[in-house]
């Protein structure tokens, strides 16, 4: 085999991004290319990239004005864009930037290795014929574009059968080096729900249901290989149902299955049984049929998805987390009517209480935490919108919550007709006068838990370990340690081997409820017994973003 060139890939956005990565890196290394840490030792450049914000897409555009100013010193270098980004701007991203080589869709990325083959042939052989004379020179534009386009939204035959993408998840590779204990599993594809200001329906295309054999396989073999925490991704992971006998099978292999007949809401789901695998039956089966995953999560749900079933298998089944990432986006019944949620406050807030009532169990050790997401200054908000938001925030009580200005989005259905009316001061001020009302609420729930005492799962150094670590080793050999007690080696190519006298003493990870967890290694425990693993830790005390405690 011809020696491969060396890549370079950078994500941006969410974790369906990272772990498109993931599956991207594990398909080229199988294929004999090699991943280097900076962009400059690589011969191929790639981003995988997220459009949700216009800052998401400024970071990349800032990134591509240096690959021009590199490109002009190496001419046979190939940049790549990949994801959300690629998909939403399309050929029009090379227009602008025309040191693009490869433009690859979230749903198109099984067909990387082929694009990158022929961009890096075609740049190869355009420079060896400009290094002769030739003509054609190296500014030729033999671009590589695999993008979903109008296809994301074709008949379910069709988009089912054309699913090869189900092919990429299923090539996962699982070496015990490629995890650290925790890993993503996906179980739905691309979201219908088109909220007004939301470009994820564009870029991902039609919501698509992974067979469920296939994600309790993925699970099995990612637990075989040492993983004992698995998040589940969806965009609204909840609407999973997977209809029996509905699917189509290509090569051998059942696809994933269009959304269908679901309408959501709060009822439970009355097909369930054996023809239908609903959310609650998915999480139940990966629960009882992979034992060693200690600990199962799911993100981000869509709050009108909860029928009392899933909240009833979450409460049964002890190595189900008890933590929900359910955003509201706005307190305003007007303003979520303008953002075509589907839901109102009341039925909202109507939900956190019913996912308290069931899943709240404080004196066990397992309270419910609860993480948010909300827009400021979306089209219309008024400051009564704006002040309700804040009601809600006070009323929903999460752990944390992420606080987005508006963004507008070219091709959402906002960004076309509802006009962008909020100044951006007053987007601003908002957003600030919303992270300060979340930062007190945040530190309230941190304090509740002092004197709990809760299941850690340990991961290594803690931050201010990794930092006084960095500092003392001189910029040169920069430690940073994962679970399992791997020692990786950093950018400039130092590796740092950890002796046990030298081990961090304080140590960071994460209750189930996701709450961030620092103690002190007791003397004398060695470090391999603690990391990668679920320990339990008293709570002394805590704030905004940290609990403190000691093992017990
Ligand atoms: N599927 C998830 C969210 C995916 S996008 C859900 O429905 O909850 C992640 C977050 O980005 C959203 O929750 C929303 O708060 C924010 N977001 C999406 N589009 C945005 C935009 N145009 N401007 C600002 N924030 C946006
Ligand atoms: Fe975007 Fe709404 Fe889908 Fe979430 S549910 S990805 S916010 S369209
Ligand atoms: Fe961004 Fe695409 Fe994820 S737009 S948030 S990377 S689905």
């Amino acid at each position: 085999m011809p020696s491969r060139p060396s890549v370079y890939l950078e994500t941006f956005g969410c974790q369906m991004n990272e772990l498109d990565s993931e599956l991207v890196t594990g398909q080229l290394v199988a294929l004999g290319y090699a991943m280097v840490a900076e962009p400059n030792l690589a011969q191929v450049v790639l981003y995988n990239t997220c459009s949700v914000r216009d800052l998401a897409e400024q970071k990349v555009r800032s990134r591509l004005g240096e690959m021009r100013i590199r490109k002009q010193n190496d001419p046979a270098i190939v940049v790549g864009v990949l994801g959300c980004m690629a998909e939403r701007d399309g050929a029009a991203l090379i227009n602008k930037f025309p040191a693009v080589d490869v433009l690859c869709g979230p749903a198109e990325l099984d067909k990387l290795p082929g694009l990158l083959d022929n961009a890096w042939r075609t740049r190869q052989s355009m420079v060896n014929d400009f290094e002769n004379g030739s003509s054609r020179g190296v500014g030729g534009s033999a671009k590589q574009i695999a993008l979903q386009g109008d296809a994301s939204r074709r008949s379910s035959t069709l988009a089912a059968a054309q699913d090869t993408l189900e092919l990429l998840d299923l090539s996962r590779s699982v070496s015990p080096s490629d995890h650290s204990g925790s890993a993503y599993v996906r179980i739905t594809r691309g979201c219908n729900k088109f909220c007004t200001y939301c470009v994820v329906p564009n870029t991902r295309g039609a919501e698509m249901h992974r067979p469920p054999d296939h994600i309790i396989d993925e699970c099995k073999r990612l637990a075989d290989a040492g993983v004992i925490e698995i998040t589940l991704l969806g965009q609204t992971v909840n609407h999973y149902r997977y209809e029996h006998g509905a699917a189509i099978t290509v090569a051998g292999i059942e696809q994933p299955q269009k959304g269908r007949t679901y309408k959501g809401g709060h009822q439970r789901d009355i097909l369930a049984g054996e023809r239908v695998t609903t959310f609650a039956d998915l999480l139940k089966r990966i629960h009882d049929e992979v034992p060693a995953i200690l600990r199962l999560r799911f993100v981000t749900s869509y709050p009108r998805d909860f029928g009392d079933d899933v909240l009833e298998v979450i409460r049964d089944s002890p190595r189900i987390c008890r933590y929900l990432h359910v955003p509201a986006q706005s307190g305003s019944d007007t303003q979520l009517s303008r953002m075509n949620r589907g839901y109102t406050v009341s039925e909202y807030m109507d939900f956190l209480d019913r996912a308290r009532a069931i899943l709240h169990e404080p004196e066990k050790g397992r309270p419910l935490t609860i993480a948010g997401d909300m827009i400021v200054g979306f089209c219309g908000e008024t400051d009564e919108d704006f002040r309700a938001s804040i009601d809600l925030l006070e009323r929903a009580r999460y752990k944390n919550c992420f606080i987005f200005k508006y963004s507008p989005r070219p091709g959402t259905s906002a960004f076309d007709k509802i006009a962008d009316d909020v100044p951006e001061d007053v987007k601003r001020k908002r957003c600030n006068d919303l992270l300060a009302v979340q930062h007190r609420i945040s530190d309230e729930v941190a304090q509740e838990q002092v004197g709990r005492t809760f299941d850690v799962f340990v991961e290594g150094a803690s931050r201010h370990e990794q930092k006084k670590r960095k500092a003392s080793a001189d910029g040169n050999a920069g430690i940073n340690l994962t679970v399992g007690g791997r020692a990786v080696s950093d950018p400039s190519g130092g590796i740092a081997v950890i002796d046990h006298d030298d081990a961090p003493t304080q140590l960071s990870g994460r209750t189930d409820g996701d709450l961030i967890v620092v103690f002190d290694r007791p003397e004398g425990k060695p470090l391999e017994s603690l990391v990668g693993g679920i320990h339990k830790v008293r709570i002394t005390k805590a704030n905004v973003l940290t609990l403190f405690g000691e093992l017990v």
